[in-house]
């Protein structure tokens, strides 16, 4: 058991907590059900990128699923080997290219045709052989939210399936490109298990079309996108995914990679907030709270459901209310239309499922520094992200008169 209000108490709040614990669990249940295979976990790092995170999966042998080059060198730095790093995302700078090119990464995911070509001329000047994968977009509706649908044609991602054969057939003949992977990724939050089965039919079948081709891809990677339990929705059995993707691929001897982010670290933190003070505008009530959507933008962005919980208050008469932070936004809130018990100045609150997208989407609107973040490993806390001060908000600004 976490004790949250020892913890508030040490490091002040707003606060992160991760269960370094519940990682591991969490991450060992998915190498589990691939293990009939050859298989690479690339922890998506933009779910959360904090260097220890990022260091105590590398120490379970997890690779890194980046979609910049700043997160391709946290993941360098946090000790994640070169050739277990993936770089994808539908836009990358020549100079994000270049330095994935040198410094030797598994693969490079490519999203369109020009970047395709961007990659080869830049693989040229430098004289070196990037090695490819191409994100296939299946035109699967994933049904999940719309911002965080992906796998349809009229999203931005990935490439049609024609067209990625005709570059896959460019990159054989290229002698710049070496394509090793195929890659494909519909939705995060996913909770319903055939839109993966399809998307993974199509997709495999295109890797059989290919080895007719005599185009050797090494690399299936099947994405992220595994939904949590946030409320009481159904989730997908871990077993039953693993082996609706295992399926389609009799008969290919390829590594199965997947990219899971939310689901390693989603349930693993928790976000501390205390309250500041009770308020009634024309009867309606409302807990202010310390964080704000600056910390936790998923209720705001996504009208995300986070459970809240207060501590050490069973008080059972209980009022509707909203959970809103001190951020000048009708849209800061944490939770709406909640019944919770009276609150009093510094009481706690705990939002839970907070691990994932919290503070990797946190900002210093309305010049707030960031929360600090701390680990709890074995019975054990240990800070790791300072608490950013005014100094650290300023600190790259310049004062012109
Ligand atoms: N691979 C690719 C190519 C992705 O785009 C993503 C997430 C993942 C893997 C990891 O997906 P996960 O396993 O975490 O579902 N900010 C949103 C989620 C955005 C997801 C973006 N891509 C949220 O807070 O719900």
């Amino acid at each position: 058991m976490i004790d949250f209000k020892y913890l508030a108490k040490k490091y002040g709040t707003p606060l992160y907590v991760y269960d370094f614990n519940n990682i591991k669990k969490n991450f060992t249940n998915i190498k589990e059900v691939f293990k009939a295979r050859k298989s690479l976990i690339c922890y998506a790092v933009k779910a959360n990128s904090n260097l220890s995170v990022l260091k105590y999966l590398a120490s379970l042998g997890s690779g890194a699923d980046c979609v910049s080059i700043g997160e391709v060198k946290r993941a360098l730095k946090a000790g994640i080997p070169k050739y277990k790093i993936i770089f994808s995302g539908v836009g990358k700078r020549d100079d994000e290219i270049e330095e994935a090119i040198l410094r030797d990464i598994l693969m490079i995911n490519l999203e369109s045709e020009a970047e395709f070509n961007r990659i080869e001329i830049i693989a040229a000047r430098l004289n070196k052989k990037a090695r490819i994968s191409i994100r296939v977009n299946p035109n699967i509706d994933a049904k999940t939210h719309p911002y965080i649908s992906t796998g349809l044609n009229e999203n931005k991602f990935g490439v049609e399936i024609d067209q990625a054969k005709e570059l896959y057939i460019r990159a054989k003949k290229s002698d710049y490109l070496e394509p090793v992977g195929i890659h494909f990724h519909i939705g995060s939050q996913l909770t319903d298990l055939k839109p993966i089965e399809e998307a993974s039919k199509i997709v495999s079948n295109m890797l059989k079309s290919l080895k007719y081709l005599d185009i050797d891809i090494k690399f299936y990677d099947i994405g992220g996108g595994i939904g949590i339990k946030y409320n009481d929705e159904e989730t997908i059995r871990l077993y039953n995914y693993a082996q609706a993707v295992l399926a389609t691929l009799k008969g290919l001897d390829v590594t199965v990679v997947c990219e899971p982010g939310r689901y390693i670290v989603g349930n693993s933190g928790y976000f501390l907030t205390t309250v500041l003070y009770e308020k009634k505008n024309s009867g309606k009530r409302f807990v202010i709270v310390d964080g704000g959507m600056n910390d936790l933008i998923r209720p705001s962005l996504y009208k995300a459901y986070h459970e809240i919980e207060i501590v050490e208050n069973d008080d059972q008469n209980r009022s509707v209310c909203d959970v809103v932070g001190p951020i000048c936004e009708s849209g800061d809130f944490f939770a709406k239309d909640v019944q919770l018990p009276k609150l009093k100045q510094n009481d706690l609150l705990v939002v839970k499922s907070a691990g994932a997208y919290g503070f990797s989407m946190s900002s210093n609107y309305n010049s707030r520094g960031r929360a600090a973040e701390v680990s709890f490993e074995d019975g054990s806390d240990r800070l790791i992200r300072k608490r950013e001060s005014f100094e650290d908000l300023i600190r790259l600004e310049k004062e012109f008169l």
